[in-house]
């Protein structure tokens, strides 16, 4: 009987943990949609807004470039490095957030919307910021965070003084006993996200940290003085916006809990974590509807606007951000591909949805790096030949190019570990188990300053200055000046292969078509057409030299790595790819 009972039990847990162990470690793929799109049908080029076409360039203002040796880089330093930037031929530059902050997340919780912060200049020099940018034939896209301000924004300040003042519903407040959350919604990092104001006597909602409270967008007042912001810059001549987690924006107006999901480890889109699917304040229809009235905001102005949102989720509620006409959000992050592993396939598989969900008008984005997570040179294992032939893919593809700062030198990610991070995410971690913290990542790791040449702060900063975060030891290996006087560099790979986008209808405007026999194996073949020109790009993602016959006569435009065209062949060496016309 005892033996019976035991081995039931047993039973029951070692299913549970089967379960578990599914659910958690395996991602659900979604279907993917016949693809509709008639090729070569595409309008005529001069009714395409420029943003279709654009390349463009993160920069983090901290770590960019310091004009005054403090240590912190500033918009002096930006201004002094904008022709790097255009020599290297980005056209667009989109600049995390440097308006007034205690910078507690570093600019992501702003105490003023329309003021820089003084550490990194005045408003004068934005104004001058703008206008060399636009002198240069460029553009400039500024960072919106619009879901939260920081606690210390005078909006916030008022809030939470009293249940009755002007601002008292500004944000999300709620009743509630003090040991007891009003709902058991989770920030988006996964744990409670409602934090109890003791003079108020209520509760706050933040998506994000405590010290960045969600503004109550269903108050007709947030919204109207969200939009006037919005029209500022824009009336200043800003081309673009990045929208900051643009999905957190809304949540359900009944204060519904979120159901539980056997799902403890994220999902790649966050949706579902720690025992719980964001049904409920995540991705909210509402949020799709906001991004029409922005759109229709952007839509008066002329030269075209845009905007691209930080937003997570199955391609299917993307794109109900982009909207069904194409008359929501510009753009949104394709998060799904940055995951980045080094196989034909992943890119295959991804391309192709990308492809199948994205068929133009809509336009893709391709991002591989950014101010929040491991570069990409780090997820290819340090290796410059893979970055050059990523570059070459990143740039050959339908769609927009994000950059981040130092990815085109392949500047590495850093090791400074969480308990000595000055972002605070680490620390919103402790209460994690020693194992799984270490799998949180230390965001300073990526933010580290910009590597412009070898000798004392890798020319950052001044030589005597503490720069805010150290500058990574391999600097004087790896930097702009080394790179730039060497033609096999990742930097010279990169800037060659942005000139032949520029100058290459197909690789701007044209539209993708995979090339017959390679739905498998090492090499990745696709053509970029646009009306009767082709351009050809195969790419050998192995370590082994491949002879690929080709269909008709053929010229190298340009290898990001070993690359022989003879007799009808191309003999491509490993993890290398080529243009050809
Ligand atoms: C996403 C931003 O990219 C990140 O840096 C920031 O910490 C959060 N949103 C909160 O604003
Ligand atoms: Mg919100």
């Amino acid at each position: 009987m005892l033996r019976k009972i035991v081995l039931g039990v047993l039973l029951i847990l070692i299913t549970a943990i089967a379960v578990l162990a599914v659910v958690n470690l395996t991602n659900a793929s979604e279907p993917i949609p016949e693809l509709e799109i008639a090729h070569g049908e595409e309008a005529e080029l001069n009714t395409r807004p420029w943003w279709e076409a654009t390349t463009v360039y993160q920069v983090y203002p901290r770590s960019f470039q310091d004009s005054d040796g403090d240590g912190v880089g500033d918009i002096a330093g930006i201004i002094s490095r904008l022709d790097y930037i255009r020599d290297l031929g980005f056209e667009t530059i989109w600049f995390s957030p440097f308006f007034r902050s205690p910078q507690k997340d570093f600019g992501y919780d702003v105490s003023d919307y329309y003021l820089p912060d003084p550490q990194y200049g005045d408003s004068l020099l934005v104004d001058s910021l703008i206008q060399e940018i636009h002198r240069r034939d460029m553009k400039v896209v500024f960072d919106l965070v619009l879901n939260h301000t920081s606690e210390e924004h005078p909006w916030f300040v008022e809030s939470r003084l009293s249940k009755d003042n002007p601002k008292s519903d500004w944000y999300l407040w709620q009743d509630g006993n003090p040991d007891e959350p009003p709902t058991n919604w989770h920030s988006a990092l996964g744990m409670n996200g409602w934090h109890y104001d003791t003079t108020r006597q209520q509760w706050y909602f933040s998506s994000f940290l405590s010290f960045q409270p969600d503004l109550n967008w269903r108050n007709p007042e947030v919204k109207k003085a969200m939009f006037k912001m919005v029209q500022h810059w824009l009336d200043k001549g800003v081309d673009g916006f990045r929208l900051d987690i643009f999905n957190y924006i809304y949540e359900d107006p009944e204060f519904t809990d979120n159901p539980f999901s056997l799902r403890v480890i994220p999902t790649q889109d966050y949706t579902k974590m720690f025992w719980q699917e964001k049904k409920y304040n995540m991705n909210h229809p509402d949020d799709f509807v906001l991004a029409k009235e922005l759109r229709s905001i952007l839509d008066t102005y002329d030269p075209p606007r845009f905007m691209v949102g930080e937003v997570f989720g199955d391609h299917k509620t993307l794109k109900n951000f982009l909207g069904q006409e194409q008359d929501g959000l510009n753009l949104v992050f394709l998060f799904d591909i940055s995951a980045l592993e080094w196989d034909a396939d992943f890119f295959r598989d991804k391309i192709r949805r990308i492809e199948a969900f994205y068929p133009y008008p809509y336009t893709p984005t391709y991002v591989f790096s950014n101010h929040d997570r491991v570069r990409s040179i780090t997820l290819l294992g340090d290796d410059m030949q893979k970055a050059r032939t990523l570059s070459l893919l990143q740039l050959t593809l339908r769609g927009v190019p994000f950059y981040y700062q130092g990815e085109e030198i392949g500047m590495p990610t850093g090791n400074i570990p969480g308990d000595i991070a000055l972002d605070p995410l680490p620390a919103a971690f402790d209460w994690l188990p020693d194992f799984a913290k270490d799998e949180v990542f230390n965001r300073d790791n990526c933010r580290t300053p910009m590597q412009w040449e070898a000798g004392p702060n890798a020319g950052f900063t001044t030589a005597g200055a503490e720069s805010w975060l150290p500058v990574l030891p391999g600097a004087d290996e790896i930097n702009v000046a080394s790179q730039r006087s060497d033609p096999n560099s990742l930097w010279q790979t990169n800037q060659k292969l942005l000139q032949i986008r520029n100058e290459n209808a197909p690789l701007k405007w044209g539209s993708l078509r995979w090339l017959p026999n390679y739905d498998q194996g090492d090499v990745l073949a696709y053509e970029r057409v646009y009306r009767d020109q082709t351009l050809t790009v195969m790419i050998n993602i192995s370590e082994e030299v491949k002879n690929l016959p080709l269909s008709d006569k053929k010229a190298l435009i340009f290898a990001s790595g070993e690359a022989v065209l003879e007799g009808g062949m191309l003999r491509l060496g490993p993890d290398s790819g080529v243009i050809l016309r």
